[in-house]
């Protein structure tokens, strides 16, 4: 019978992290694998949100986004990077950054363009390259620190280098990117004239003092940048789908036409909350950080104190670890043991590489959770040394 499926949709596979997911549900145990919180969204938010779909704000949302996101984005843009956009031709509110990520590259790249993505890299970004038509370049991110080499970067641009994607801080690694590091991108996206999209979601989850540096921040970047962030993850409201693309005018003007056959907008009464969720204050935005902080201080040394070498964020939510101590073949029988006899769900490092061989032994952890929750999970972790002594590995 002739093949009834696309030769796109066989190149890549269904989401391992969602999978996860699913097989911890199934097994009954404490997932640390899907990136979601499990503690309640800001009130207000929620409150704002109940009263629009009361208000009767239920029917379409202008297509690039309500007026009053519109206006919020730019406002906090402005208030937290310094760099202004115009409500009316810059911005394009789309159904999560996940669709600003597929219509970005959509609207930017024709098959056979390049596409340079860092890995290990969020595993969207590749069906993303796949079904835009690009042909992904990957440079890699090196551990322990995850710095790249300047050679190896400054080799991937070529002329059919059409953009390159940053994501800081970085999931799955925690990297913030260093301003330095920022720069050198900045300078071969100037030389070779490439765009850079830019993932900045976990833009206030940092660690340590360290402070987010935005790529359209830098000199002459602005017009090449398409900056994209979302409610997901800074507001905890991951199902709500609210994301968000910041263009230069021609970039985004063919974005919005691109999420207009998409998805035609998002969410109308969630987009009004979404805008006074851009309004907070200061404060919330310092304590998110702190608190993500606590949750780090928790799980990192427990990792360690169970046998996994983990890598220590210093952005985002999440922690890679090295589980070769453990003597499992690969990550994919670990996670799935881990699952079935531990009771905790994280996510084979493999899927996070273009090659899985080179994850096969690491594993993701992400601790966006109640401290109860981590507990529990760090209690289920702490048998693990017992049943391997014991010969369990299967
Ligand atoms: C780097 C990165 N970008 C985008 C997303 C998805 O964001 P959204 O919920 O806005 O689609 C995630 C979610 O885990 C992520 O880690």
């Amino acid at each position: 019978m002739r093949e009834r499926v696309s030769q796109k949709s066989l190149r890549f596979t269904e989401s391992v992290i969602r999978e996860m997911t699913r097989l911890c549900t199934a097994h009954g145990g404490v997932n640390l694998s899907q990136g979601f919180p499990d503690f309640p969204a800001p009130e207000v938010i929620k409150a704002e949100a109940a009263r629009a779909v009361m208000a009767d704000i239920n029917q379409y949302a202008i297509t690039w986004g309500a007026k009053r996101l519109r206006d919020a984005l730019v406002a906090k843009q402005q208030r937290f990077t310094g760099v202004s956009y115009d409500p009316e031709r810059e911005v394009a509110v789309c159904c999560g950054s996940t669709e600003c990520m597929a219509a970005t590259m959509m609207a930017i790249v024709d098959p056979g363009d390049e596409v340079i993505i860092f890995e290990p890299y969020y595993e969207n970004y590749g069906p993303d390259a796949i079904l835009s038509g690009a042909t992904p370049r990957f440079v890699r991110l090196r551990e322990p620190d995850w710095h790249y080499d300047a050679s190896e970067l400054e080799a991937a641009f070529t002329d059919r280098t059409r953009a390159i994607v940053v994501n800081t801080p970085n999931n799955p690694t925690g990297k913030v990117f260093s301003r330095a590091e920022l720069e050198h991108i900045a300078r071969l996206c100037q030389k070779w004239d490439v765009l850079c999209i830019t993932d900045e979601i976990y833009e206030h989850i940092l660690y340590d003092g360290l402070e987010h540096v935005g790529m359209a921040t830098l000199d002459g970047m602005r017009e090449r940048t398409i900056t994209l962030s979302g409610l997901s993850k800074t507001w905890s409201l991951t199902g709500w789908r609210i994301g968000w693309c910041l263009a230069p005018p021609d970039i985004c003007n063919a974005i919005r036409k691109v999420h207009d056959f998409l998805t035609v907008g998002a969410p109308a009464p969630l987009q009004e909350a979404a805008a006074l969720a851009l309004e907070m204050p200061q404060e919330y935005y310092r304590k998110l950080a702190d608190d993500y902080a606590a949750r780090r201080a928790v799980l990192v040394p427990a990792l360690e104190a169970c046998g996994f070498k983990p890598f220590a964020p210093k952005g985002a939510y999440y922690v890679m670890t090295d589980l070769s101590g453990f003597g499992f073949s690969d990550d994919v029988t670990f996670a799935q043991w881990l699952v079935r006899e531990v009771g905790v769900a994280g996510v084979p490092g493999s899927s996070f590489y273009s090659d899985p061989a080179s994850g096969r032994q690491r594993l993701r952890f992400h601790f966006a959770r109640r401290r109860e929750t981590l507990d529990a999970a760090i209690e289920r972790l702490q048998t693990i040394p017992a049943r391997l002594r014991a010969g369990q590995t299967h």
